[in-house]
């Protein structure tokens, strides 16, 4: 009997942090958590509530009104609404800098994921796992990938979904502009914890990340 344990996943954007760590909690009956959805989904509820991204007032008054409950990878509901063919929307993808900056945002984003692994067994992925949200996890990773590779992987999956627009050198650009943000921004910025197995995923295919890390995972 495996014992139970929390992994917390953090890695620049595209790096194929969430689709492996969903076939690895899937192999392992582990839960899966993707924080970014919760982020996106947040930020699409903003969208369509009209908020002035550039009010961050506005932007916390969201909050006491947000209700997350992950059903599966394509039922995400928010207030009872499925918000699943809404996460990588354009108009998502634009404002959410607003929404991760936010200290008020990112201390009720903890709260919440700390709340939904009080049970071990639990994989979680994001940008402030292994740093704030799980710094006690029983595994810390950090996924990486070249800027080039992740825009391709990105693309290409847009196509796999149908998601418009697609163009390689927005694309390209956005993952420049998300990985810089993320990176220097003051509150819960992505940084590699001196704790952190690193996996660079550039030359690995989605098999050998997979192998790669259920090996890791097998020697805990
Ligand atoms: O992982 P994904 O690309 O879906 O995340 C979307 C955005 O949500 C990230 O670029 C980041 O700005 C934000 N995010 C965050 N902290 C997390 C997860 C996501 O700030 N734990």
């Amino acid at each position: 009997m495996l014992k139970k344990i929390n992994i917390a996943v953090d890695g620049t954007a595209g790096s194929g942090k969430s689709s492996v760590m969903n076939e690895v909690a899937k192999v392992l009956k582990m839960n899966f958590i993707d924080t970014g959805v919760i982020y996106r989904a947040f930020t699409k509820f903003c969208v369509k509530n009209n908020i002035n991204f550039f009010e961050p007032k506005e932007i916390e008054s969201q909050i006491d009104l947000f209700s997350y409950k992950y059903i599966n990878e394509n039922e995400i509901l928010v207030n009872g609404e499925d918000y699943g063919p809404y996460i990588f929307d354009y108009d998502v993808v634009e404002n959410i800098k607003y929404i991760a900056q936010n200290v008020k945002v990112r201390e009720y984003m903890v709260n919440l994921q700390r709340q939904m692994v009080i049970e071990k067994n639990n994989i979680v992925i994001g940008r402030d796992i292994t740093t704030v949200v799980l710094p006690d996890a029983e595994l810390k990773i950090y996924f990486d990938c070249s800027v080039e590779a992740r825009a391709k992987r990105r693309f290409e999956q847009n196509i796999k979904n149908n998601i418009l627009p697609n163009v390689y050198e927005d694309i390209l650009r956005q993952i420049k502009q998300r990985d810089d943000f993320d990176k220097n921004r003051s509150t819960g910025p992505l940084k590699i914890d001196k704790g952190a197995w690193i996996l660079d995923t550039s030359n690995l295919t989605f098999e050998e990340s997979m192998k790669v890390i259920l090996n890791k995972i097998e020697q805990i």
